[in-house]
């Protein structure tokens, strides 16, 4: 059996700085009409409130408007999402917590996004992470090693400085640009995020 629609990409939100990355990856994907399950865990709520000018559950509401957005509660393991049988497409954790990342590199997956993201790593399927901390231990770095030998790709939001961004909205669309580029759904940046070499 096939289907014409895309296959879902899911959305995890922990509670790391950089909420706005969410926001941004979120609203892009429902601009291009692509499914979307958002996740949001306990931690990544208390982050939004803090970073952003509205609750976590506003910004649900706004996303609630449009058909292709769905969302799940943290603790609802009997989500689709929990299942490998349910056909996502991939799935980026944007801000990923130490906390979150750790877990996953534990093979723990005691909430519906872990659940999600341990789904994907089982089934070969893209895994993106946007891990922000500062600096990195040890143990941050080697399970970020242990996640990367699984095949997810670990995307630092750090700005191309060669790009002379002018503020965080051009850092945080350079970081959606790689995550789309990350999950299959882009084959090149845009053109105005490629490095064009010196001035003739
Ligand atoms: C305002 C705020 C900012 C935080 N920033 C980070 C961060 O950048 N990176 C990180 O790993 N944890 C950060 N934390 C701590 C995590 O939220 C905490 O470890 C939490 O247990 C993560 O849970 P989660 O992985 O379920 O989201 C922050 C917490 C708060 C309240």
């Amino acid at each position: 059996m096939t289907s014409t629609k895309a296959n879902p990409v899911v959305v995890g939100i922990t509670g790391a700085s950089g909420a706005v990355m969410a926001r941004a990856t979120v609203d892009e994907l429902l601009r291009r009409d692509i499914p979307t399950v958002a996740l949001c865990s306990n931690a990544g709520r208390l982050v939004w409130q803090e970073e952003m000018d509205e609750n976590f559950n506003e910004t649900l509401i706004e996303w609630q408007e449009h058909p292709s957005f769905v969302h799940y509660p943290i603790n609802e393991l009997r989500a689709p999402v929990a299942s490998g049988t349910y056909p996502a497409a991939g799935m980026v954790i944007v801000p990923a917590s130490m906390n979150s990342v750790a877990s996953l590199a534990g093979g723990l997956s005691g909430n519906l996004l872990l659940r999600s993201a341990d789904v994907c790593l089982k089934e070969r399927r893209p895994l993106v992470l946007v891990p922000r901390e500062t600096p990195l231990h040890s143990i941050h770095l080697e399970n970020m090693l242990t996640l990367s030998r699984m095949g997810a790709v670990v995307i630092p939001p750090e700005p191309a400085f060669y790009l002379k961004p002018q503020g965080i909205g051009d850092v945080v669309d350079f970081v959606v640009a790689r995550i789309f580029m990350a999950l299959g759904l882009d084959q090149t940046m845009p053109d105005e995020m490629q490095y064009q070499g010196p001035e003739a």
